[in-house]
């Protein structure tokens, strides 16, 4: 019995295709130790998702800081400078349990695939990962006016793929892109993340789960 027909999945990057979001986590981690701000896993929880700018200023807000444009500036820079020396040695084993073969069945299958990520460096690590070929598009942090969890990111995917939102799925790991899916009408499925699997259509430990035939 089929679930619904889909015509195109959309991932999320970062704790969806690869296992990323640790790298974030410690890098947000070294900004918030040099502010002085208590930061952990749980307040990193909710940054999940959200772009580089809105994170920085989720790590002010916990203690109310205040800096200067400049100095806001500076932090995110070398918050990415130190998030990007981390992912040099990403490679195809650091892909999530089930997303390679997913991709290779959906691709056979003909069902269009796009990457929808507030990440500026989703371009980049896709062709670490060897997967750039699996999709016929990149919506990244540098394309959207309005990040997650503003819906704008799978629109976009959905339109480069020529689609309607209700013929795609969106793979997300964050409460932030869960939010974005449900907001663009898409069938959102939330992957390895309890936090969130009750706001979501469906909840997935991991992509080895997910059954393509149910959709395609
Ligand atoms: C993803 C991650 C977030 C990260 C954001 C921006 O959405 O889930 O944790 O803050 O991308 O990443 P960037 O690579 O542009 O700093
Ligand atoms: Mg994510």
């Amino acid at each position: 019995m089929k679930n619904k027909e889909i015509k195109g999945l959309i991932f999320d990057l970062d704790g969806v295709i690869v296992s990323t979001e640790h790298n974030h986590f410690l890098a947000w981690k070294k900004t918030a130790d040099q502010l002085g701000v208590k930061f952990s896993e749980h307040e990193n929880e909710k940054l999940k998702g959200l772009s580089r700018v809105d994170s920085l200023k989720a790590i002010l807000a916990i203690d109310n800081l205040i800096i200067s444009e400049k100095e806001f500036g500076t932090l995110m820079l070398d918050k990415n400078e130190f998030y990007l020396e981390s992912i040099q040695l990403l490679n195809e084993s650091n892909i999530l349990p089930g997303v390679k073969n997913l991709l290779v069945s959906a691709k056979e299958q003909g069902i269009k695939m796009a990457v929808g990520s507030s990440s500026k460096n989703a371009p980049f690590i896709v062709k670490l990962l060897g997967l750039d070929d699996y999709f016929e598009l990149i919506v990244d942090g540098n394309m959207v006016a309005d990040p997650k969890p503003h819906p704008e990111v799978f629109l976009n995917a959905a339109k480069g793929m020529n689609l309607k939102p209700s013929d795609c799925i969106v793979f997300e790991d964050a409460e932030s892109g869960i939010k974005a899916a449900l907001d663009g009408g898409f069938h959102a499925i939330a992957v390895g993340n309890k936090n969130i699997a009750e706001m979501a259509h469906e909840y997935l430990n991991d992509l080895t789960e997910f059954k393509l035939d149910l959709y395609a």
